[in-house]
This record gives C-alpha cells, sequence and structure tokens, in this order.
C-alpha cells in the first residue's frame, strides 16, 4: 500500500499563500474561478520544471527541435483536427439548484450538491471561443487553443523542410491552453487555463509501439531523476471507451496527489490521425519522403503530453515534509536543487557593520551564479525556517568570527548539517553541493561545523 500524500491539499495552499508562491487570479475581486497566478517563488519553480523539460527533451538530444506555435490557430485547424465536434465532456444541470456537472464524474444521478434531479446528458464543447477582428459575427470566430500539440501537426513540413530532420524526430512545446471545463477544481489541478508541454514525436508506422514504450520510460524517469518518489506514480492504460478521438493507444502517468490517484502526464499513440487530417484539410501534402525506400509515408505520432501545473502541484505535494524539532515542527520542501526557486540565502547573523558589508559582498559574489536570497531580518533559527518551508537548498551564515577568519558556515536544509568554509570556497563549494556532492566533502580549508 502507498502511503497517502503527506501533506492536505488545505495545508499546500495555504503554504503557497503565504510564501508567495500562487494566488488566487484577481483576488482584490474575489477571485476568478480557476484561474491562478504564480508569485515570485511560484514563477521560480514553474520556470525552473520548463527549463529541466526543455533541456531533457530539447537540448540533450539530437533527435528534437523546439517549437513556440501561436495560441489562435486558422478554424479550420479545429474543424480538422476533430475538436469541434468531439472535444466535448457529457453536461447535466440540477434541475432545482441548477449546478452544473460533468455526467461522466458523478456517483449516482442525482445532484452532488442539493440531491436533485438531474436533465438527461448533452455533450458541452470545451474549446474557447472569440472574435478575430473589431466584428464579431461568425465568420471571425476563432479559438483559444485546447492543446499545444496542433500547432506541431501544422508545422511538421516546415520543421521537415528547414531542419532537415529524418524520422524518427520530435518537437516540443510548452505554452498556455485554455480549456471551459464543466467542473475546476483541486487548486491547480484542473484549471480553465493552464500550461502544458508536450512532445510529438514522429515515427515510421510499425516502429510505433516501441517509440511508445521509450518515451512511456522516458517520461517517469524524468520524474523520478527530479525527485518524486517511485511510489508516488503509477501506470494506468486508459480503456477502449476512455480514449481520445485521436488516440489508437494511451497511458496516464498517474500521481498520488492529496485527493487520491490523478492524471499528471499522458503518453498517446495519435498514429497518423492528425497528419492525414490536416493533409486532407488543407490540401497540402504532409507525406514524409522515406530515403531508404524512397516511398512517401505519414508517420505515427507518439505524444508525451504532461501539464505544468499539474507537474508543479506534484512537486510540492511529493517535497512536502514535517519534521518534529525542539517543541515545534519543521516545514520543509525537499525540492530537488534544480527545481528550487532560491538555491542559496544569505543570511547575516546581525545587522551591524562591518558585518553587513561582508555579507553584502558574499551575496554580490554568489548572485550571479544562481538566485540568490539576502535575508537579515528576525532571528537566525527563524530565518532558517522560512529558508527551508520554500525549499532552499543552502543557507550561508555570515558571523563575527567571518570578519576574523574569512569563512562562512554552509547549512544544508534537508539534514541542517553544517560546515564552514573560507569564502574564497563558497562558489565552488555551493556549486558542487548544488550538483549532489555530500555535504562533508570538504573544500581546501573546510571542516564541518555541526551535525543535525
Ligand atoms: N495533446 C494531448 C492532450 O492535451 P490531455 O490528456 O487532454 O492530452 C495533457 O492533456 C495534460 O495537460 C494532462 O495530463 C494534464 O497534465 C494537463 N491538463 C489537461 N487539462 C488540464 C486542466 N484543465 N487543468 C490543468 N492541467 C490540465
Amino acid at each position: 500500500m502507498t502511503e497517502p500524500a503527506k501533506v492536505s491539499m488545505e495545508k499546500l495552499v495555504s503554504l503557497c499563500q503565504r510564501r508567495g508562491f500562487i494566488f488566487p487570479s484577481s483576488e482584490i475581486y474575489g477571485g476568478l474561478s480557476s484561474c491562478w497566478d504564480y508569485g515570485p517563488l511560484g514563477v521560480e519553480l514553474k520556470q525552473n520544471i520548463k527549463q529541466a523539460w526543455w533541456r531533457a527533451v530539447v537540448q540533450e538530444r539530437d533527435d528534437m527541435v523546439g517549437l513556440d506555435a501561436s495560441i489562435l490557430m486558422h478554424p479550420q485547424v479545429w474543424i480538422a483536427s476533430g475538436h469541434l465536434n468531439q472535444f466535448t465532456d457529457p453536461l447535466v444541470e440540477c434541475k432545482s439548484c441548477h449546478l452544473r456537472w460533468r455526467a461522466d464524474e458523478l456517483k449516482d444521478n442525482s445532484c452532488p450538491s442539493c440531491g436533485g434531479e438531474l436533465t438527461e446528458p448533452h455533450l458541452f464543447n470545451l474549446m474557447f471561443k472569440t472574435f478575430m477582428g473589431p466584428i464579431e459575427e461568425e465568420a471571425n470566430v476563432v479559438y483559444l487553443r485546447p492543446e499545444t500539440a496542433q500547432g506541431m501537426f501544422v508545422n511538421f513540413q516546415n520543421i521537415v523542410n528547414t531542419t532537415r530532420k529524418r524520422l524518427p524526430f520530435g518537437i516540443a512545446q510548452i505554452g498556455k491552453a485554455f480549456r471551459n471545463e464543466i467542473t475546476t477544481g483541486n487548486f491547480i489541478f484542473r484549471s480553465r487555463e493552464f500550461e502544458q508541454m508536450e512532445i510529438e514525436f514522429f515515427v515510421k508506422p510499425g516502429t510505433d509501439e516501441e517509440w511508445f514504450n521509450y518515451w512511456l520510460e522516458e517520461r517517469l524517469n524524468w520524474y523520478v531523476n527530479l525527485g518524486i518518489k517511485k511510489e508516488n506514480l503509477q501506470l494506468r492504460q486508459h480503456t477502449k471507451g476512455e480514449l481520445a478521438h485521436y488516440a489508437l493507444k494511451c497511458y496516464d502517468i498517474d500521481y498520488l496527489f492529496p485527493m487520491g490517484w490523478a492524471e499528471l502526464e499522458g503518453v498517446a499513440n495519435r498514429g497518423d490521425f492528425d497528419l492525414v487530417q490536416h493533409a486532407s484539410s488543407s490540401g497540402k501534402s504532409l507525406a514524409y519522403l522515406d530515403e531508404e525506400t524512397k516511398q512517401h509515408i505519414v508517420p505515427y505520432i507518439i505524444e508525451p503530453s504532461a501539464g505544468v501545473d499539474r507537474s508543479v502541484l506534484a512537486f510540492l505535494c511529493d517535497a512536502y515534509d514535517e519534521e518534529p524539532d525542539k517543541e515545534e515542527i519543521r516545514v520543509l520542501l525537499r525540492l530537488h536543487p534544480t527545481l528550487a526557486p532560491i538555491k542559496v540565502a544569505i543570511l547575516p547573523l546581525s545587522r551591524k557593520e562591518p558585518l553587513v558589508q561582508l555579507a553584502n559582498q558574499v551575496y554580490a559574489d554568489l548572485r550571479p551564479c544562481w538566485m540568490v536570497q539576502y535575508d537579515d531580518t528576525q532571528s537566525i533559527g527563524r530565518r532558517y525556517r522560512r529558508q527551508d518551508e520554500i525549499g532552499t537548498p543552502f543557507c550561508v551564515t555570515v558571523d563575527f568570527q567571518s570578519l576574523e577568519d574569512n569563512q562562512a558556515t554552509i547549512r544544508e536544509r534537508d539534514t541542517m548539517n553544517q560546515i564552514r568554509v573560507p569564502i574564497s570556497e563558497l562558489k565552488n563549494t555551493l556549486q558542487a553541493k548544488l550538483e549532489g556532492e555530500d555535504l562533508f566533502v570538504l573544500p581546501p580549508g573546510g571542516q564541518i561545523w555541526k551535525e543535525g
């Protein structure tokens, strides 16, 4: 049995608001349901997640390229892709209180809010509609994209022509997507505006199964390598009835969120559905010339599609920890250093000169290397707690002895162990520790200062 998540959603939401990770959108007006704003720490965490993904799937690979397509696309795209007809959820309405629900998520046939009788389900399209230009008429209707994927399909030929990539190769894209979900909730898990990190990997038909398995494993490992506990991840295959209209096969990578197991990422085999549809709808060939056989083929597509916001939520849930510390509870985020919003905090023991001058000098030296925070408010104990709670892996303390021996202490978030090193060695030492070196591997002139 897997343990339930250590943190309740209420605790996590409270930490996120208190510390400036995530706020409700337009909060001073009472908030806008299902939309969220990332605060100073949230935006760093989100950027770090996107950067880690981009590095892993684009920059460190020869068979992938990136793209940033526009959110608004030609309306024909959504006819060809099947979204205008089939991107729907079954909606029911309560005949008493008029609240609306997703029929496939209800336990029985009564309103979850008042127990009232429900209408027969009808299909509700999730696409957000708007108008292009100053005239609001049917001819000018455009849609906010419900997935970033289509931008990659319609650019397939552009990419082949300009990059000379040969099969198998993929395109990666990060960007906003919009869905007019019938029900939202569980904080940033299901919202109406969210961000995706998607890969469309084009392969020769017949090799699709092999590539599907390859990407499933790659994507699982990506989460684990960035600190998600293996036992909090599971694979779940979609049943025939669940498959999206374009998918031949799909597995969800589920995470054990506080509300239970739920989809973090989907890996789908989309077959040749999208390229065939766009070729026939646009009249442009999207076939690929196989140089070995001299035959034109339509590639199959393997699609690992991850949610940025759900990744933020999963990394936060997984990192959250509480442990007894003297009479208190120490709350900490054991975030992987690559993802931590702040890598190093500089904490002068006092606000007096000349200590402040030395601490500022350390701050100025380290700032060009990483996201570093200077904090001189309240007691050192409270400052450590604050940094623990926002997931800062290392704190550097400059004390009165530093003025004499030119050394500073480095405190590790997870163990609270401390070492003392020459200030001239701080940059290299911290770099090595951020890359995973054991704290007690000491630089020249360094010493173990405190255990636990
Ligand atoms: N192109 C395929 C596609 O969009 P999906 O399973 O509908 O597939 C992919 O979405 C991922 O996008 C999901 O695994 C999830 O992480 C994220 N996602 C989808 N709908 C979302 C929503 N309403 N709010 C937040 N994230 C969402």
